[in-house]
């Protein structure tokens, strides 16, 4: 019984030892081919689409009163989809290897984008201004969230944002 337990634990411990492969192949490079620093994908992608939620609802005071803004014709309504949706999926890109700063608190951070923007999305789907609004706020606290952790430089200016 010994003997025969015995065996079984070597029999395992010799079949690691007997093939010692070659090592695994590296893994072959991601497909994908970025083209922008982080800093022209924030000028050139995330910023502008972000503008298209940020301007669509918005009151405007003046001496003649308050002017309310909300989109209106259905070519409006997609307009402010078109740029949820960009943000939402270029929060995405941000997770790229190469881009991402670190596989945690920025992977967070992009996600927190995408699910504010989402938010923002489903507002303009349901064509209620008062939650474009309020899903546009939410996704400034994430673009702010991320700048106050990974690019302090930025945080003095409102311009940092917007
Ligand atoms: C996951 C992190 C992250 C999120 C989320 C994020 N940003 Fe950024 N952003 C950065 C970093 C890092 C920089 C600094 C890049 C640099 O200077 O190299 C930056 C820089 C910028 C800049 C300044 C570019 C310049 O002139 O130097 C703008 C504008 C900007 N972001 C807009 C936005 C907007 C708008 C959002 C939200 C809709 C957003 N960002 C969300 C990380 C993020």
């Amino acid at each position: 019984m010994r003997a025969t337990l015995r065996l079984l634990i070597l029999v395992p411990a010799l079949g690691l030892f007997a093939c010692s492969e070659p090592p695994p192949p590296p893994p072959p490079a991601p497909p994908f081919h970025t083209i922008l620093d982080l800093k022209q994908f924030m000028l050139l992608v995330i910023d502008p689409a972000a503008d298209l939620v940020w301007d669509s609802v918005k009151t405007i005071m003046s001496k003649k009163g308050t002017e309310e803004i909300a989109p209106k014709t259905e070519a409006q309504w997609t307009t402010v989809r078109s740029g949820a949706a960009t943000v939402a999926e270029a929060a995405n890109l941000l997770m790229l290897d190469g881009r991402a700063r670190d596989k945690k608190e920025w992977m967070a951070a992009a996600r927190r984008l995408t699910d504010t923007a989402e938010k923002a999305l489903k507002a303009a789907e349901a064509k209620d201004p008062a939650a474009v609004f309020a899903a546009g706020g939410e996704m400034y606290e994430a673009c702010r969230g991320c700048h106050q952790r990974y690019a302090a430089h930025l945080n003095n200016t409102t311009e940092a944002v917007k």
